[in-house]
């Protein structure tokens, strides 16, 4: 199950995009914690670990198929200045279809290639990113139907807080 040089080169990619992920997502809970939106802070907090774990399943399948590490990628500078709750969330799902697609990338060369272990571990990923956009969906549409109301938006903020 041999990594051919251009699917190892596109899995290292993914685990610098993953840890820039969680970078920029952290970015975002600044912008929470300045505001002091505790809810949304700990909810992006939530997001920044996952993410990294991510880049750690990458690592560990890369290592598990005998695969060689190569040196992380450098990140881009990252806002910690956001309009509103909808502004962060939206650019959050923005991202994720971002990396949805560079998954997706990856998953058709697997099977071009016809690497099944890189193609099991590549369609885990795909339903990982159905569940990663509809969480960032769900937050969308909850800050939407709180609209301007001061009130329901900080009802959000806490349901928000709850994740674990
Ligand atoms: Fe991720």
């Amino acid at each position: 199950m041999k990594l051919s040089e251009r699917l190892l080169k596109g899995l290292n990619e993914q685990v610098t995009m993953e840890n820039e992920s969680a970078y920029k997502y952290d970015g975002m809970r600044l912008y929470f914690k300045e505001l002091g939106s505790p809810g949304a802070e700990k909810w992006l907090t939530v997001q920044a670990h996952e993410e990294l774990s991510h880049a750690e399943d990458f690592i560990n399948f890369i290592l598990d198929v005998d695969g060689k590490l190569e040196p992380l990628g450098t990140f881009e500078q990252q806002p910690v200045d956001y309009h509103s709750y909808l502004d962060v969330f939206e650019k959050g799902l923005e991202h994720e279809k971002e990396i949805s697609a560079s998954i997706l990338r990856l998953l058709e060369i697997a099977i071009e290639e016809k690497n099944y272990a890189a193609e099991n571990f590549l369609r885990s990923y795909v339903d990982e990113q159905v569940e990663e956009e509809d969480n960032f969906r769900g937050v969308i549409d909850m800050i939407k139907l709180a609209g301007d109301d001061t009130a329901a938006l900080f009802k959000v903020d806490s349901i928000l807080g709850k994740r674990e």
